[in-house]
């Protein structure tokens, strides 16, 4: 696929329609992470770092982020002003604001927590996000978004990753995509709880299928999903029909019946 598009500075500023997200913009033609140029950086809401290729790109559980040229990485700081506890719900609607703009591109869906994929199972986006504690609040959370657009994300090890200009066939416009990206979690930021849930329940593929979760200390439950909580949450219902609720930040979740992507 020749590339016709980069990611740049100057175009994502003269692209963005939102009113905060993005308008304190760090753009860079290469980091180790995001993450920690961000680190480096005084933010506040709305700061985005936004990056061309990552040399130590970070995944969730400790995994790693390929970053190659024609992806597009990004961490967004938000304040939403709320306990710790309350922290796994702006994943969710962060989520969907991702989700929202890809799924103008490609048809797609969440796998829960917080993975777009394609309608066959190939990841298209990662989310991993951290926060910034003072007191039990939360002072900050930093969003970091991996979207493979351009990039050809594949490796003996990523059997299960996939592009949206692979997808689409030709190469996407990467700058006009990050711009609806930042407009959608601005819109989806002002959305009231139960609509976020709704609507990241409808487009979610993880619910009502079949997922194995396991635990950072190995032990695992296997299980139907059968509802997202109205803080993100996910329950899950075994076997002998015990309901099991579980956070992203305990366990990971496989499908299982070979559906199994990372
Ligand atoms: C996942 O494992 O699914 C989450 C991947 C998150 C990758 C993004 S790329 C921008 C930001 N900087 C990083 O080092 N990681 C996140």
């Amino acid at each position: 696929m020749s590339r016709l598009y980069s990611l740049c500075g100057e175009s994502i500023q003269k692209n963005l329609k939102t009113k905060i997200l993005g308008r304190d913009l760090h753009f860079f033609d290469s980091v180790t992470s995001t993450f920690d140029a961000a680190d480096k950086l005084s933010v506040n809401h709305g700061t985005l770092i936004c990056a061309k290729r990552q040399t130590k790109g970070r995944g969730r559980m400790g995994r790693s982020w390929l970053s190659g040229e024609g992806g597009i990485y990004f961490t967004l700081v938000i304040s939403p002003h709320t306990d710790a506890g309350n922290m796994q719900i702006y994943t969710s609607v962060c989520a969907l604001g991702v989700y929202r703009a890809i799924s103008k591109l490609v048809p797609c869906g969440i796998k829960w927590p917080n993975d777009i994929v394609s309608t066959d199972g190939k990841k298209l986006c990662g989310i991993l996000t951290k926060a910034r504690l003072s007191g039990g609040r939360c002072q900050y959370i930093s969003v970091g978004v991996g979207i493979n657009a351009n990039n050809s994300p594949t490796s003996p090890d990523l059997p299960y990753a996939s592009s949206i200009g692979a997808i689409c066939g030709s190469c996407i416009d990467e700058n006009a995509l990050l711009c609806d990206v930042m407009l959608e979690i601005e819109n989806c930021l002002a959305l009231e709880n139960p609509r976020v849930i709704a609507e990241f329940s409808k487009v979610c593929i993880t619910l009502g299928s079949k997922v194995r979760a396991i635990y950072a200390d190995g032990s695992q439950i296997i299980g139907k999903c059968v509802q997202i909580e109205h803080d993100g949450s996910l329950t899950i219902q075994t076997n002998d029909k015990t309901l099991v609720n579980i956070n992203s930040g305990e366990v990971s979740v496989r499908g299982i019946y070979g559906e199994e992507y990372v």
